[in-house]
């Protein structure tokens, strides 16, 4: 049995530089036509040269295989004359609020301050992607932040907010209630609650940013996800460490899920008999809500088990050592835009 999905996006990628993006980027670009590429590197990507820079360094890393990055400017103040050259290179600004994730000592500081840089983005039309946590009681950090996301999408009715990884039945009911809002959801907050990470050993390759939440927080992602919802799109979050920034005392944040990402969401919308509805998560739903048309390019799935191997490299993958039903099988690029 075979499974073709067209034109499969990750919304949500880190791919970061160097030898991690060498090793890693070839996962995503294998299963997926576009990606939106988070700017949280070491130094952030913050201007339209050093995006540029990193657009290059990712195609490279993709070699031959069709592979479109999406890419996002890290959020700071910044003028008109910025955001008007930068428009048509990127997907939106990324907003991180200061120290909340991995890299993301540069974010906001004061929420206050933001107001002149979101109404240009809604003057421009340049999406704002967020990362909603405060900086409370960890399993209270996204809910804490849902008037904030509130505040945007009321005083700013034309702007186009994306909810970065959601992770919450309180954020599926949020996003009812503003068409101008829409948001992401990885794979991992699908399949597994705090239970996972911390209920037995220590699971470090399971921690991450939101942290898993409660059985009924994961039951309403995906009976949202499940039933079609028109402004929930995948966004992979995969986001690799090297194994001695996981396995040490201070484990990193984030979920190494790229070579898994298509496979287990078939698995996953087969074993809930929605597999019909999978096209719109990881196609449709973004494509509609950020207006974007990548090159077309389908993804071939077949039924086969595979064992996920243990490592690649430096990094160990989400479900390593699981077998999964279905495997990628190859892609078919074309070169239209249209
Ligand atoms: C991400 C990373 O490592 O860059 N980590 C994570 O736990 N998700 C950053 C982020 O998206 O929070
Ligand atoms: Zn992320």
């Amino acid at each position: 049995m075979e499974l073709q999905i067209e034109t499969p996006l990750d919304l949500h990628l880190h791919l970061r530089e160097g030898a991690m993006l060498q090793q890693v980027a070839p996962f995503s670009a294998a299963q997926f036509a576009a990606g939106v590429i988070m700017p949280n590197l070491v130094e952030p990507v913050d201007s339209l040269q050093r995006l540029r820079k990193y657009r290059q360094q990712v195609q490279d890393a993709c070699g031959d295989v069709l592979f479109t990055p999406l890419m996002t400017l890290f959020f700071r103040e910044y003028s008109r004359e910025e955001l008007v050259a930068a428009k048509d290179e990127i997907i939106g600004l990324k907003l991180y609020p200061a120290g909340i994730t991995t890299q993301s000592e540069g974010g906001v500081r004061d929420f206050d301050r933001i107001g002149e840089t979101v109404s240009l983005l809604e003057e421009l039309d340049i999406p704002l992607l967020v990362h909603g946590e405060s900086n409370g009681f960890v399993m209270d950090r996204e809910q804490e932040f849902l008037p904030v996301y509130s505040w945007l999408a009321e005083n700013f009715p034309r702007l186009r907010i994306v909810m970065e990884h959601i992770t919450t039945a309180k954020s599926v009911e949020l996003l009812n209630r503003y068409d101008n809002v829409a948001a992401t959801v990885t794979l991992h907050h699908l399949l597994i609650t705090l239970d996972d990470v911390a209920g037995g050993l220590l699971q470090p390759d399971l921690f991450c940013k939101p942290i898993a939440k409660r059985p009924e927080d994961r039951e309403a992602l995906c009976q949202a996800v499940f039933r079609g919802h028109p402004r929930l799109f995948f966004g992979s979050d995969s986001a690799p460490h090297p194994r001695h920034k996981k396995e040490c005392c201070g484990c990193a944040a984030g979920v190494f899920s790229a070579p898994v990402a298509l496979p287990m969401l078939a698995q996953l919308f087969e074993a809930n008999n929605c597999l019909e509805k999978l096209a719109g998560f990881v196609s449709n739903h973004g494509r509609t809500f950020y207006r974007i048309n990548p090159p077309s390019k389908s993804a071939f799935l077949e039924r086969a088990p595979w064992q996920v191997p243990e490592s690649h490299g430096s990094v160990t993958s989400f479900l390593s050592g699981q077998v999964l039903e279905w495997r990628m099988k190859n892609t078919e690029q074309t070169t239209s835009n249209h």
